[in-house]
């Protein structure tokens, strides 16, 4: 199989499986505990039905929809996802290629491999610049000043990794970053020797944009679980939000709004947008999913910023479920990583454009020629 037979999540997913060392697949694929949140994130969508409008002559759809003060050719991005050199060579350089190519954004992690400055070089198309507040304050102030140098058009605030989820799998592997040959992962990597290959004979792996404040990540090997305990700041608070805001001044995102209460003070606060998300189930387990609790954070708040869906999305009917519930915009995590590991910059194109004829064709098929065509009344509820 070759990325151009990739039709699906399932296909992108086998071949990055294919490609990839088990520690490295596992830490994508994975949630934490026993991984119900992980399942319902996507399982969710299948409690409802689209209705669709017939004889509606509705020609070539529109997809665009503005978030994060810029406008985008289709209501789905890339999340910001970590340490991207682990599944392909080419890394973010190759995700933000893509997303500028299919005019969606592209989001950076704080724990990326590359840095704020290169991906400006790299790509004029839409970014943002997801932020771990860190127990060092120095690395939020010089992180939210970078991406205003470099002109991110958004910024994310994530809230729901105070501490590391429990993720099994991760401690069963023993993934680690950087990844580390130890007794338990040595046979996943010699089986892997294309991978070894290009690992080893490509740029040095680091935190890029945190490297000169901490060697942690970087030149010393941490888990991600110990990282995100050690370096993080569990004490985070509203003001901590607020200071945010106020110091990058352009469209702001919080990251793991889950409650409709959140989501009042996140207006309150001055948020452009809230990113409705419980971290691809990778936290808190038994946790609602997104797609859950859509509606409700909509009827709340979905007149006063724009509601980023972030979890379980896998199909265009996905997106336009979300849609029809209130959300402005989907982002999805696991299913990009699948297409980058499998394919690099050519495996995300063709999964940002399976996405693309999907969402179309379906728009088509419910009669809809506008995304706010996609409005409650399409979507019933079995139960
Ligand atoms: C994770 C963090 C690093 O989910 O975002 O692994």
């Amino acid at each position: 199989m070759n990325i151009n037979d990739c039709l699906n999540y399932d296909d992108f997913r086998k071949l990055a499986k294919k490609k990839l060392p088990a520690p490295i697949f596992h830490y994508i694929d994975g949630g934490s505990d026993d991984e119900e949140t992980l399942k319902r994130n996507t399982e969710a969508f299948n409690d409802c039905d689209l209705v669709p409008k017939v004889l509606a002559n509705v020609g070539k759809p529109n997809l665009s929809t503005t978030v994060f003060g810029r406008k985008i050719s289709m209501p789905i991005f890339l999340s910001p996802t970590a340490m991207q050199r682990l599944y392909h060579p080419e890394g973010d350089n190759a995700s933000a290629r893509a997303a500028e190519k299919f005019d969606t954004f592209y989001s950076m992690s704080t724990m990326a491999n590359t840095t704020i400055e290169e991906i400006a070089n790299v790509s004029s198309g839409p970014k943002i610049f997801q932020l771990y507040i860190h127990k060092d304050k120095s690395i939020t102030d010089d992180l939210i000043d970078r991406c205003k140098r470099a002109n991110f058009d958004g910024l994310c605030l994530t809230v729901d990794t105070i501490v590391a989820g429990n993720r099994e799998r991760d401690h069963r592997s023993g993934f680690t970053t950087p990844p580390k040959l130890s007794l338990k992962s040595i046979i996943s990597f010699a089986s892997k020797p294309k991978w070894v290959f290009d690992y080893l004979a490509n740029k040095k792996f680091e935190l890029s944009n945190v490297k000169n404040k901490t060697e942690k990540g970087t030149n010393i090997t941490k888990s991600v679980i110990q990282y995100i305990n050690e370096q993080y700041d569990p004490g985070m608070n509203w003001n901590d939000a607020e200071y945010v805001i106020k110091r990058w001044g352009k469209p702001f995102a919080i990251k793991g709004i889950m409650s409709v209460d959140d989501a009042k003070k996140a207006v309150d606060i001055g948020c452009t947008a809230i990113m409705v998300s419980n971290h691809g189930g990778r936290q808190l387990n038994g946790s609602r999913s997104p797609f859950d609790q859509i509606k409700l954070i909509s009827d709340a708040v979905g007149d006063k910023v724009d509601i980023i869906l972030d979890g379980g999305i896998r199909r265009g009917t996905h997106v336009l479920k979300a849609l029809a519930a209130g959300a402005k915009a989907c982002s999805f995590g696991k299913a990009f990583l699948f297409s980058l590991s499998a394919g690099g910059q050519k495996g995300v194109e063709k999964l940002l454009q399976n996405m693309r004829d999907e969402i179309e064709r379906n728009m088509i098929l419910m009669g809809c020629k506008n995304l706010k065509d996609l409005d409650y009344s399409r979507l019933i509820f079995r139960r």
